[in-house]
């Protein structure tokens, strides 16, 4: 247990400091191990509806069957222990890049990370989210600040944008790319060039032109938007926070679909704030 957490802080760790100060070798290390324990994984799980995570044969997989311990104390890796190693590591929002990159994901993947009243509206019919802001608690980390540390870049629609552009700042430092047949052909405003783009791309389109921009891990965001990523496949995971709240109506996070979206549960979290966050994975 104390190896293997040693091994995601590394990673987790590195991926935090600045580039010039990273240690590629360590972590191609630490990489490897894990890998390998991903291998465990693999053979025990790979009957299991669900099971994404692919990895390569490594040779020093049989090392990771017994784990040694300060003090001389070792124990052996059970399926359940496995198991739970890999639910931790896909629940936690802080892991996510390091087990993205560590499964050598090349493709760009669309991530939803939003909050919605208890009946699934994420804003009111004329925009207004005071309701949520105001049942937000400062002294409570919600995973928002270490989920947008490991995007590349965030696509909204119009709906998104025009609420944000109501904010007294610009509250992204990632580029953004907003959606819209209305605001295509519209200047992006001066103080915002280097970071906002406007497009009229479809969600297929956008993605192919975000992943030439070389992102890989894009925040998608706003109900409409969502939806229609979700349509097209193009959202891999989602992290909604529901709000203890019920506002009758407004804009709803979800809608109507030609087919059912199956979704792995991964993680749910009750705050004491009573904001219950839920963490889910789209099945392919
Ligand atoms: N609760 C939360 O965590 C949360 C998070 C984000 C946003 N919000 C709130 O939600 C509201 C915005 O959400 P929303 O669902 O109304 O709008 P949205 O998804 O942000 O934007 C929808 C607009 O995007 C454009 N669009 C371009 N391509 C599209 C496509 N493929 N599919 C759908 N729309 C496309 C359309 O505008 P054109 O007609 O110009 O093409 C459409 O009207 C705001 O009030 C915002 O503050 C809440």
């Amino acid at each position: 247990m104390v190896k293997e957490l040693f091994l995601n802080a590394k990673i987790v760790v590195n991926v935090l400091r600045p580039e010039d100060q990273r240690d590629p070798l360590g972590v191609a290390e630490a990489r490897q191990i894990l890998a390998s324990a991903y291998e465990i994984l693999n053979n025990h799980l790979s009957n299991r509806a669900g099971w994404q995570v692919k990895v390569s044969r490594s040779p020093t997989a049989p090392r990771l069957r017994r784990f040694s311990m300060p003090g001389g104390a070792s124990f052996r890796l059970t399926q359940t222990f496995l198991t739970a190693y890999f639910g931790r590591l896909t629940a936690s929002v802080l892991y996510s890049r390091p087990l993205y990159d560590i499964q050598g994901n090349s493709m760009i993947t669309g991530h939803a990370f939003i909050a919605t009243s208890l009946d699934g509206f994420i804003a009111r019919s004329d925009g207004d989210i005071q309701w949520l802001l105001s049942r937000d608690d400062p002294s409570e980390d919600h995973g928002y600040n270490s989920f947008i540390r490991d995007i590349d870049g965030i696509v909204m629609g119009r709906g998104s944008y025009e609420k944000v552009r109501t904010f007294d700042e610009w509250p992204y430092t990632k580029p953004v790319l907003v959606l819209s047949k209305q605001l295509a052909a519209s200047p992006v405003p001066s103080n915002l060039h280097s970071r906002l783009r406007f497009s009229n791309l479809s969600p297929r389109a956008a993605m192919d032109r975000m992943e030439r921009d070389g992102w890989r891990r894009v925040y998608v965001d706003g109900g409409q938007i969502i939806l229609s990523f979700l349509r097209e496949g193009l959202i891999d995971d989602m992290v909604i926070t529901r709000i203890p709240v019920l506002i009758g109506a407004g804009r709803p996070l979800f809608g109507p679909l030609s087919e059912d979206i199956s979704l792995t549960h991964l993680a749910t979290k009750a705050y004491p704030s009573g904001l219950v966050q839920s963490h889910y994975r789209v099945k392919r």
